[in-house]
């Protein structure tokens, strides 16, 4: 990570201004390519025009409201209207990145845009679940669309009551910041919405899942409202050296920010607090329709929950862990049980009735904001459908169960597969 920050004013103490220039036209071509270089595919949408590049809104009074990010600045999303069929319909996507569980991995946090609104981008490009095109996002292009911005650090369920005191200074805002925002949408309309969907990435899959029947119980009654949790089920399995890693960092992370008071009290009754995390706790108490899609290979999870790079102090897993095509076949079968081990845990979830599925065996993370993976001629499938024609057949009920898992890999060849080698 410093190195990479570090790079660009090491060149910029050797060169003139022809390097900044350079620079920032890449970066521009970066924005514009960054789905398709993510995804080492072609572009497959045609170049952004003012619809696709949204604004950021910062939220009003945070101060007053108390509602800040880590570092004290105001929190922010991306609003862009729905208009016709749409105008009173609502989509919402939540940011993901990552926890920290430390005051250090905190303050490092303060200074990036997953902790503080002074780092982030102004406009970001609405892609996937938020693609404002009908070709690229079927069911929800012209619903009002927003991307909320992820600067808590807790999945928007911390608590000030546990933040540090003296010298360093860092808020743990994430329940105010996600009250707050959802206090400004329903003033934006939302309030009075017909149909919506809050929708989350990976932390903001599981934000997704913690806030989900909050976000029901704030709209009409009479609204058709669903939640979907994308590459948000984050198990708790021991990592490849028998280490609970995963438990014991998500225990420091509620700790620190004392994340217990948005856990549900059922939960916190039985369990430790920590344990309420882990979504299969979570779901057990939703009572709104969850989607929830998955890859059986998370990258994010073989890197961090699976293979900790503490947990490979041989560095067998070094090539596994970064390219699926490079794993042995016993490294395989550990990572078939990984798969087995995230269906057992949904298990229970399977059998609700208006729950949905989407468990795909490839080695990706977020799905659902890529226009390359929610919908285009190259995305991943299963029983020739998009995550988008999926999902907008459970949304819709036009097809029950909508529940599509398909087998071990390497069986699915509408796979995108990443590779970080
Ligand atoms: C496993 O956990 C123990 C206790 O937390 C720790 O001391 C040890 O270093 C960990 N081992 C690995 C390989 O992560
Ligand atoms: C798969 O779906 C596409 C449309 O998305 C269709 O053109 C094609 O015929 C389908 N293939 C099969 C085998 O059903």
């Amino acid at each position: 990570m410093s190195k990479v920050v570090n790079a660009p004013s090491r060149l910029l103490n050797k060169r003139n201004w022809v390097i900044p220039a350079s620079c920032v036209i890449l970066f521009l071509l970066f924005l514009f390519f960054s789905d398709s270089l993510f995804l080492r595919k072609p572009p497959q949408t045609p170049l952004p025009s003012p619809p696709d590049l949204v604004d950021l809104t910062l939220l009003t009074d945070s101060q007053d409201k108390g509602a800040l990010c880590l570092d004290g600045s105001a929190p922010g999303y991306h609003f862009s209207r729905g208009y016709g069929s749409g105008s009173d319909s609502w989509v919402l996507h939540i940011e993901g990145g990552g926890w920290c569980d430390s005051i250090s991995s905190c303050s490092f946090r303060a200074g990036t845009a997953l902790g503080s609104s002074k780092h982030m981008e102004r406009r970001v490009l609405f892609k996937g679940i938020l693609s404002p095109h009908p070709s690229e996002n079927p069911d929800f292009y012209n619903w009002n669309r927003v991307k909320i911005r992820y600067c808590d650090g807790a999945s928007f369920s911390g608590h000030p009551d546990t933040e540090p005191k003296g010298n360093t200074k860092l808020y743990f805002r994430g329940q105010l910041i996600w009250k707050s925002i959802m206090d400004e949408l329903l003033s934006a309309g939302l309030s009075s919405a017909r149909q919506s969907l809050l929708s989350g990435c990976s932390a903001g899959g599981l934000a997704t899942l913690l806030h989900c029947d909050e976000f029901r119980e704030a709209l009409p009654k009479g609204a058709d409202v669903k939640c979907l949790a994308d590459a948000g089920f984050f198990l708790d399995e021991k990592d490849v050296s028998g280490n609970r890693s995963m438990r014991s960092f998500y225990h420091n992370v509620v700790q620190l920010q004392g994340v217990h008071k948005s856990l549900h009290r059922d939960c916190v009754a039985k369990k430790e607090p920590s344990d309420c995390f882990f979504p299969v706790e979570v779901i057990r108490n939703i009572r709104t329709p969850v989607f929830l899609v998955n890859p059986a290979y998370d990258f994010w999870q073989i890197q961090n929950v699976l293979v900790p790079l503490k947990a490979d102090p041989t560095r067998s897993w070094w090539r596994c862990r970064l390219n699926i095509q490079a794993c042995s076949p016993n490294q395989l079968e550990i990572l078939n049980g990984f798969r087995g081990s995230l269906l057992k845990a949904m298990d229970e979830f399977q059998k609700s009735s208006d729950g949905g599925l989407f468990i795909n065996s490839c080695f990706i993370h977020c799905q659902t904001w890529y226009g390359t993976t929610w919908h285009s001629p190259t995305s991943p499938r299963i029983n020739n459908k998009t995550i988008a024609e999926t999902i907008g057949d459970w949304y819709f009920n036009r097809r029950r169960p909508v529940r599509e898992v398909d087998g071990e890999y390497p069986c699915n060849p509408t796979c995108i597969n990443m590779d970080f080698t």
